[in-house]
């Protein structure tokens, strides 16, 4: 067995979600309440508001490892800081096509809104994308860094 072939094997997506503490992390919080499964590969990162996030937090997070990372917000119209998840859908949509200059798939970033009653749907999300970068595989700055 190569040593590419053993990496391979034993590589499991790892992903990132910024989730603004209002509704997104309600939401998350209500799935674990209903012991809802969604993949263990998601690690949650806390934000005050999806407005707080910005694309150098992306970058970064990619650049340690992250396959993957998505943002979760608010539905539209109901941020707690007015217009914070509207902001940041526009940067999110900016770093698709940043990342896809740069050779990485814009699908390996997302933007999601939910109302803090659905956890149903969070779960959903979480096992969704983590499903996505599965398809995708790990992501290239792993391929340049050899980790
Ligand atoms: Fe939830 Fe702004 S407080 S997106």
């Amino acid at each position: 067995m190569t040593a590419e072939l053993a990496v391979n094997i034993a590589w499991e997506p790892k992903i990132i979600a910024f989730c603004c503490q209002y509704c997104a992390y309600s939401a998350a919080d209500m799935a674990g309440s209903m012991r809802l499964q969604y993949p263990t590969d998601v690690e949650i990162v806390l934000i005050p508001c999806t407005g707080r996030f910005d694309v150098i937090l992306a970058l970064r997070a990619m650049e340690k490892g992250a396959d993957g990372v998505y943002v979760a917000g608010c539905l539209e119209g109901n941020c707690h800081f007015l217009d914070g998840n509207i902001r940041a859908r526009k940067r999110v949509n900016f770093l698709k096509g940043e990342l896809k200059n740069i050779g990485f798939e814009p699908e390996r970033i997302e933007m999601f809104n939910l109302s803090a009653s659905q956890g149903p749907r969070f779960a959903e999300i979480a096992r969704d994308f983590t499903n996505r970068i599965t398809e995708l595989g790990p992501s290239p700055a792993k391929k340049v860094r050899n980790f």
